[in-house]
C-alpha cells in the first residue's frame, strides 16, 4: 500500500512526505512550478508531471497500489487569485477534478484535502470553530470551498472518503535543518522578516495599523508545519482504521499574534534590529484569523506540539543555514 503526495515539493507537502516516508511507501506528484525538487525526500519516488494530467495519474495509479491520496497541490496567494482567478479555477478546482475522476476510476477511496482560512471570509468571531459560516471573500479561498463541497457530493454516492484539514498560517521548519518554508517569490510575513534580519532585505512592510486588533496590525494564527504534517497523518491513519471518514477539521494553535508580535519575536530570537516601514493595507486581509482545533483535537487526538517561539526558532535555523 502507498500514498500518492499530490504537491510533495511544496512547503507543506515536502514536510508532510518527510515524516510519511518513515512509515509508508510514497509517491510524490508535483509539476515543480511552485515546489522544489530538491526538498522532496529521497525514500520518496517522485513523477514530475501536473496532477491534472489524465495519462500521468493512469500511470500512476496502475503501476502503484495507492490507498491514498494527499492533495496539497495548489496555488495558493490570495492577491494573485484576485488577479488571475483563471489560474485559480483551473489549477486549484479544474486540476483535481481530473485527480478525483481518476480516484474513483481507480477506486483509490481515501483523500486528504489541503484547504484553508481563507474559506471562512472575515468571520463573525473572534475563535473560528467549523461551525463558522464560510464566506470566502476572494477566488483562492472560493477554489478550495468548491472542492469541498465536491467531496462531499462524492462521499454521498461513491465508496470514497475524504478529510479536509483548514490550515491557518504554517510556518516554521523541519527539526533535520534540511527543508523549511520557501517560496518564489515570498510573499509570508515569518519569512520576510527573517530575511530582512539576515541582510537579504532592505526593511520590512507592515500592511495596516489601523485594523481593530490591539495593536492595529493583523492577528494570524501561526503553527508549526511539522504540527500540520502530522494531522495529515493522524487524518489518514483515523479513515484507514474505520474511525473516522468526511470530516472538516481546522488546524491552528488557538492563540493569535499580531504582525508587531512576530516582528518583535524575531528580533528576540535572532538578536537583531528590524528596519520597519509602516505601509498601507494589503487587499484582502481580514484583521483577525484564530482557530479552534479543538474538534481534531477531541476526534484524533491532535495537539501541536510547537509553540509560536519553536516555530519562529526552528525557520530562523533554516534560513541561517
Ligand atoms: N504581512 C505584512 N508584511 C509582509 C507580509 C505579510 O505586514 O511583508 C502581514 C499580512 O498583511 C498579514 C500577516 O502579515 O496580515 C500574515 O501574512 P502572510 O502573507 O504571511 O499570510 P496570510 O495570513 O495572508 O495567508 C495565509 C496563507 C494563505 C491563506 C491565508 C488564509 O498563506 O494561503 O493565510 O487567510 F489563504
Amino acid at each position: 500500500m502507498a500514498i500518492l503526495v499530490c504537491g510533495g515539493a511544496g512547503y507543506i507537502g515536502s514536510h508532510t512526505v518527510k515524516e510519511l516516508v518513515n512509515t509508508y511507501e510514497v509517491i510524490v506528484l508535483d509539476n515543480l512550478t511552485t515546489g522544489f525538487e530538491q526538498l522532496i525526500d529521497p525514500k520518496a519516488a517522485f513523477v514530475k508531471g501536473d496532477l491534472g494530467d489524465p495519462a500521468i495519474l493512469d500511470d500512476i495509479f496502475t503501476t502503484h497500489d495507492i490507498d491514498a491520496v494527499f492533495h496539497f497541490a495548489a496555488n495558493s496567494l490570495v492577491g494573485e487569485s484576485v488577479e488571475n482567478p483563471l489560474k485559480y479555477y483551473r489549477n486549484n478546482v479544474g486540476a483535481t477534478l481530473v485527480l478525483l475522476d481518476k480516484m474513483i476510476e481507480h477506486g483509490v477511496k481515501r483523500f486528504i484535502f489541503s484547504s484553508t482560512a481563507a474559506t471562512y471570509g472575515i468571520p463573525d468571531t473572534d475563535m473560528i470553530t467549523e461551525k463558522t459560516k464560510t464566506n470566502p471573500i476572494n477566488p483562492y479561498g472560493r477554489s478550495k470551498l468548491m472542492i469541498e463541497q465536491i467531496l462531499a457530493d462524492l462521499a454521498n454516492v461513491h465508496d470514497f472518503q475524504y478529510v479536509v484539514l483548514r490550515y491557518f498560517n504554517a510556518a516554521g521548519a523541519h527539526e533535520s535543518g534540511e527543508i523549511g518554508e520557501s517560496h518564489d517569490p515570498e510573499s509570508h510575513l515569518i519569512p520576510i522578516v527573517l530575511q530582512h534580519l539576515l541582510g537579504q532585505r532592505d526593511k520590512i512592510s507592515v500592511f495596516g495599523t489601523d485594523y481593530e486588533t490591539a495593536d492595529g496590525t493583523c492577528v494570524r494564527d501561526y503553527i508549526h508545519v511539522t504540527d500540520l504534517a502530522r494531522a495529515h497523518i493522524l487524518s489518514y491513519e483515523g479513515m484507514a482504521g474505520g474511525k473516522i471518514a468526511n470530516k472538516t477539521y481546522n488546524l491552528g494553535n488557538g492563540a493569535g499574534y499580531s504582525v508587531k508580535e512576530i516582528i518583535e519575536t524575531c528580533q528576540q530570537i535572532s538578536g537583531k534590529e528590524a528596519v520597519v516601514d509602516y505601509a498601507a493595507k494589503r487587499a484582502g486581509d481580514p484583521a483577525a484569523l484564530v482557530a479552534s482545533s479543538d474538534k481534531i483535537s477531541e476526534e484524533l487526538g491532535w495537539k501541536p506540539a510547537f509553540n509560536l517561539n519553536d516555530i519562529i526558532s526552528s525557520a530562523w535555523a533554516w534560513h541561517s543555514n
